[in-house]
């Protein structure tokens, strides 16, 4: 399984050397949680932290929108050097002519739920998406507990994805641990973020390792 490690939980006066710790830990994506303060109730940092660390490292930069008006937000972002954009179902009237702007950008693009958001919003955009993000917390903040009754929605996600033989991946955001990361792949996830399992530890490049380990890479 990919992992995604989120600077969110990082030591921001040490950002490089943690993002640089995560490239030798051998995460294959970086998780760039972007908050506003309006559409999660938090603020984290923006486009030109992305810029400064796109140097350090050549890892799939996975940035997730938790912001208003994300469409104001899609050429910088690319321009910084994002690879993935998710942007929130719930953030948005034009979800459709968003994801367009993020793969005309030269990204790819992905969908997030929220918990309280059902998989079968989704049905006229999974054929145009990379990837979709199914929340496994309330988004704002790490270190909340992983809602085991997201499984059932990675579960119905990737149940239509063989029906339908689509290729995107599925990706989950919140409490992912050694355990929970085991569930989410079972449940058919493919990339699993984790923020303050990795960054809260004694020794961070081991807990990365674990992660590969039990899902089996
Ligand atoms: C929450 C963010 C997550 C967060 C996860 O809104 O989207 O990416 O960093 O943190 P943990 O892994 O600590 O739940
Ligand atoms: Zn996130």
């Amino acid at each position: 399984m990919k992992i995604a490690p989120s600077i969110l939980s990082a030591d921001f006066a040490n950002l490089k050397r943690d993002v640089e710790m995560t490239v030798k830990a051998g995460a294959e994506y970086l998780h760039i949680d972007i908050m506003d303060g309006h559409f999660v109730p938090n603020l984290s940092f923006g486009e030109p932290i992305l810029r400064a660390i796109r140097p350090y490292s050549k890892q799939i930069f996975d940035c997730h929108l938790m912001v208003d008006n994300p469409e104001d937000y899609i050429a910088m972002l690319a321009d910084a050097g994002a690879d993935v954009i998710g942007v929130h179902y719930e953030a948005t009237p034009h979800i459709h002519r968003i994801l367009q702007q993020i793969k005309e950008a030269g990204c790819k693009a992905e969908v997030v739920l929220n918990p309280g958001t059902p998989v079968v919003v989704l049905a006229n955009l999974l054929e145009m998406v990379d990837a979709v993000l199914i929340m496994t917390v309330n988004p704002g903040f790490g270190g909340q507990e992983f809602l085991p009754g997201m499984l059932l929605k990675v579960q119905e996600l990737n149940q239509i994805k063989k029906d339908s033989k689509f290729d995107f991946d599925i990706e989950v955001d919140g409490g992912i641990n050694d355990e929970t990361i085991k569930q989410c792949q079972q449940a058919g996830a493919t990339i699993a973020v984790a923020g303050s399992f990795v960054f809260n530890a004694a020794n961070p490049v081991e807990k990365i390792q674990l992660l590969h380990k039990v899902t089996g890479d």
